[in-house]
């Protein structure tokens, strides 16, 4: 079976009968599904034909806005679209943007008006106020969460916004803007023999390179007609499945802080794997190289 095909069925088997993925179905604290990871994991099984799969991820996001109209809305949810009560640091909007965004490129999307609707309102009101980053560590206004955000609503204000902050830092979120100016950066100071690293001052699991990044890295390679790199990063991801055609969240190859992984593993178990998330941008980007073919 091919890592694609492998992929496809690490997804399906993580969804739930509501509709949510699971982060990961084998790590505790991801046992939740995330709008962000989700739009993303929907995205590729729209591009992978599976239709009805994307569909129900985006019926789990409607149940869950629809539950608690006024908002605001947490990152994450159970798979029940019950709230998660720890204190995770939930507030992200980057997720609500993301989800608009899956929402528009699928197209048809009536059935999901009304979410879309208050989803839509409330960013609107909220999107210049701080919130947690795409890495659950840094409250604040982020570039990438903005310009999820701006390219949810459409809003070219927003997405300018986005750009004028994206000097602040270098972030391997900011992939997701993708310019040729920030790939260059992300180049320069996370690409390290082949895989992405989220930023400098990681220690989550040591701070390893993250293959979900290493696949975005990818993609804007393709946006920039640089098949081969694009390739490059397809092959480095695949080297990182584990035997059984699992994919991790991150690699252990080049650990930025090595004394800081087994405190992790002491607290929370293994790193996760498979990552939906993972799986999910991999196909992202085996479908981007397929259609350039
Ligand atoms: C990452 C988030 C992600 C979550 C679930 C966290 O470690 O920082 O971006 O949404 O895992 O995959």
């Amino acid at each position: 079976m091919s890592l694609a095909e492998r992929s496809i069925n690490v997804i399906l088997a993580g969804q739930s009968p509501s509709g949510g993925y699971v982060a990961c179905p084998t790590f505790e604290p991801y046992r939740y599904s995330w709008f962000r990871d989700g739009a993303f994991i929907a995205d590729a099984m729209r591009e992978a034909g599976h239709y009805d799969s994307a569909d129900r991820f985006f019926d789990w996001c409607a149940h869950v806005v629809l539950s608690r109209p006024t908002g605001p809305w947490d990152a994450r949810y159970r798979l029940d679209g019950e709230p998660d009560p720890s204190d995770w640091p939930k507030l992200q909007i980057d997720g609500l943007g993301l989800f608009l965004g899956a929402l528009r490129r699928r197209g048809h999307a009536t059935r999901w008006e009304d979410a879309a609707t208050l989803v839509t309102g409330w960013l609107e009101r909220h999107w210049n106020e701080p919130c947690v980053d795409w890495w659950e560590e840094r409250e604040g206004i982020h570039a990438a969460t903005l310009w999820c955000v701006g390219n949810g609503l459409g809003s070219d204000e927003i997405k300018r916004e986005a750009l004028a902050r994206a000097g602040d830092r270098v972030d391997g979120s900011l992939l997701f803007i993708g310019t040729p100016e920030i790939v260059e950066r992300v180049e320069a100071s996370l690409l390290v023999d082949g895989g992405v690293h989220r930023h400098l001052d990681d220690d989550y699991y040591g701070g390893g390179q993250w293959l979900l990044l290493t696949a975005k890295l990818g993609l804007a390679y393709v946006d920039q007609d640089r098949l081969e790199d694009a390739r490059n990063c397809l092959a480095w991801i695949d080297a990182h499945a584990a035997p059984n055609g699992e994919l991790p969240e991150q690699s252990q190859d080049h650990l930025l802080r090595p004394e800081s992984y087994e405190p992790w593993v002491e607290k929370w178990g293994p790193p996760p794997s498979p990552l939906l998330w993972s799986h999910a941008m991999y196909l992202r980007l085996h479908h981007a190289l397929r259609d350039r073919r």
